[in-house]
């Protein structure tokens, strides 16, 4: 593997575009088939009193990321009050709407049905740093979370790099991920009858889990856990500069974010009748190999 394997590159330097049908075919072509779209000259261009925030005292002390909810225009996870805060929120919500009109203008066919989700600022650096192996995305990951499930829905993630001193983001991507569902799908357990409905009803989840979910959790925790796949498994090295964007479906793309400070990450539901090829998607591909529907 190498990183033309992985990555469909652009050209583009504004959020706004336009972009050619061209573009937009060749962005839909590269992201369904599990590429990183990678825009090396796409920046998030700073205010001056916002350089102030590219450190981890933008952080409240137990948290590494600090989310924003465009639904109600909220930051959570900054130690910031008052002006500082309400600048924080500002800039977080200005970056997800630069996010949003790239990915509309980019992805045509995805604009009509595309969610913004959260938005998260990452001031925090990722070497070094220590927690459990189930948590810890510099191992090969499929992106799930315990607490909400998508129901087979699409994560389409953006990423830009606003570190300051050219600190690079550094990632790994691995293989395809039928390569990977194959390998460990046949080691997972079946979700127990009623969990879903009993986590549900304790507010363990927003919404229920459904089998789909249950086996992309099993998938992520699986491939996190196991040693000999993380030492052993085909990847590639990317390194994103600061001043750089790239996205991809990170449900399906396996990926590891070795190292790196201040990242801004816009995440965006899809639902599967937007793709133009809905087979490559991780619901589709999983009921393949389990013979049976999953959500
Ligand atoms: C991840 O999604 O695993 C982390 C990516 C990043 O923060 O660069
Ligand atoms: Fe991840």
């Amino acid at each position: 593997m190498d990183a033309a394997d992985v990555v469909t590159e652009f050209d583009a330097a504004r959020w706004d575009g336009p972009f050619s049908s061209d573009d937009a075919a060749r962005a839909l072509a590269g992201l369904e088939s599990g590429h990183v779209i990678f825009l090396p000259h796409l920046r998030f261009a700073l205010l001056p009193a916002e350089q102030a925030f590219l450190t981890d005292r933008a952080l409240d002390d137990s948290r590494k990321n600090i989310s924003f909810d465009p639904a109600i225009g909220r930051c959570h996870g900054s130690g910031y009050e008052g002006d500082k805060l309400a600048a924080l929120t500002v800039m977080l919500d200005r970056f997800g709407r630069n996010a949003e009109a790239l990915v509309r203008g980019l992805l045509p066919r995805y604009a009509p049905s595309l969610h913004r989700a959260r938005t998260s600022f990452r001031p925090a650096e990722i070497a070094g740093r220590t927690t459990t192996p189930r948590h810890d995305d510099k191992r090969l990951h499929v992106d799930a979370f315990p607490t909400r499930p998508t129901g087979g829905k699409r994560i389409l993630r953006l990423f830009s790099n606003i570190a300051p001193d050219g600190v690079m983001r550094e990632w790994r991507v691995g293989e395809p991920f039928p390569d990977f569902a194959a390998q460990f799908l046949p080691r997972l357990r079946p979700m127990a009858p009623g969990q879903a409905w009993f986590m549900n009803l304790l507010g363990l989840t927003k919404g229920q889990r459904s089998p789909y979910d249950h086996l992309m959790l099993g998938l992520h925790d699986a491939g996190k856990l196991d040693g000999d796949y993380q030492a052993k498994a085909p990847r590639v090295a990317l390194s994103f500069p600061p001043g750089s964007t790239w996205m991809c479906f990170t449900d399906s793309v396996l990926h590891a974010a070795l190292s790196g400070r201040c990242a801004l990450e816009q995440t965006f539901h899809l639902p599967l009748d937007a793709m133009a090829e809905p087979d490559r998607s991780p619901l589709r591909v999983l009921e393949r190999l389990s013979g049976r529907a999953l959500v």
